[in-house]
């Protein structure tokens, strides 16, 4: 009996590690498919885990410096460099006992633990006092609070989560960041319009951070993040982006700007996505971001036998580095005429 249970249990385990093996193949087939010319060269990051990186919160700074809290956190052991992105640093190491998030600093909120590349999209906005802000899939709030910081809670930011428990993780998260400007939001974003009409074309800034893939993030050492991955996924998603997408466009002020990004590289989440709006309204442009970094390149114009309007070029796409996961950002802004 004890043998027959070993042997099923090899055998399970078996196919398990043969499924496992064929995701990881299909994973880098594609990976090759998009940046053949860089594959042999990113293609090890997708087994490197990225050291910890974070921002420093103005909001909560109080009496201190920026040089201060970084020395504080210093002073407990952490080893920190500055990061390449303005007012990012990177945890190398720590003789500390503490982690990074079980510290002072970072649960008063004077630290936000956040991706390097997930730093970028709020960069591009153009932010100014003043606007009124929507932020259509905001938890946990990275994204939420980077825009409350950089306006000093001069703005009017409304952050919308659809999820529950994540809906609450938002709003205490703004709470501990001083980001006093938030008004967050349990509720759809793809029927704003329709549940609040006065909305039309009211916001000056629109961030869609849409919920992708996260290939961004797959590390093929760690199973359990291949999990949820599969061929189709991102064709699922694109629908959902696409409707998140209409919803935005209608919400923005003619004149206002929109700012799309995924952390995936499927282009059917990203280029695919926008050319589709390009095509469904008229009154949109692709303005031009660029970033001083070497792992920052050209949206695709095409893609197999798709061509995409010129304009894609003005997107941008970051690869994966030993800092940056994979991420896309296109910057789209709403004509007045
Ligand atoms: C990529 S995460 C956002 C990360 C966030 N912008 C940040 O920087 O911290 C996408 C979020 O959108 C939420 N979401 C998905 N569909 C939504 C919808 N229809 N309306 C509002 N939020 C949605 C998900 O629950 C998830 O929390």
């Amino acid at each position: 009996m004890i043998h027959v249970r070993a042997e099923v249990e090899r055998s399970s385990r078996i196919v398990m590690e043969k499924t496992l093996n064929l995701k990881i193949e299909k994973f880098l087939s594609k990976i090759h498919d998009i940046y053949p010319d860089k594959y042999f060269e990113i293609e090890k990051y997708f087994y490197n885990n990225k050291p910890v990186t974070f921002r420093v919160n103005k909001l909560k700074l109080g009496n201190n410096s920026i040089e201060q809290i970084i020395n504080n956190l210093r002073n407990k052991g952490f080893e920190l460099n500055d990061g390449p992105i303005k007012n990012s640093f990177i945890c190398n190491y720590r003789k500390a006992e503490l982690k990074l998030s079980e510290t002072e600093e970072f649960n008063d909120g004077q630290i936000y633990i956040q991706g390097l590349s997930s730093m970028l999209p709020v960069m591009f906005m153009d932010l100014k006092k003043g606007q009124n802000i929507l932020d259509m899939c905001a938890s946990p709030g990275g994204k939420t609070s980077q825009i409350a910081a950089e306006l000093n809670n001069e703005c009017f930011i409304t952050a919308v989560e659809n999820n529950k428990k994540r809906y609450y993780i938002l709003k205490n998260n703004m709470e501990t960041l001083g980001a006093k400007c938030v008004n967050a939001l349990y509720d759809n974003s793809v029927t704003l319009l329709l549940k609040y009409p006065n909305l039309s074309e009211s916001f000056d800034r629109v961030l869609l951070d849409v919920p992708c893939s996260n290939e961004g993030s797959i590390y093929l050492h760690n199973s359990k993040s291949l999990e949820k991955w599969n061929s189709k996924t991102a064709e699922r998603l694109a629908k959902l982006q696409r409707t998140l997408l209409y919803s935005g466009i209608s919400l923005l002020k003619p004149g206002g700007s929109l700012l799309y990004s995924t952390c995936t590289y499927s282009i059917e989440e990203n280029e695919q996505v926008i050319d589709w709006a390009l095509k469904k309204f008229g009154n949109l442009n692709v303005q031009k971001i660029s970033v001083d970094l070497k792992n920052s390149m050209p949206g695709f114009t095409k893609w197999k036998k798709d061509v995409f309007n010129d304009q894609l070029a003005n997107t941008i796409r970051i690869t994966p580095t030993e800092l940056f996961i994979g991420f896309y950002i296109a910057l789209l802004k709403k004509t007045t005429d």
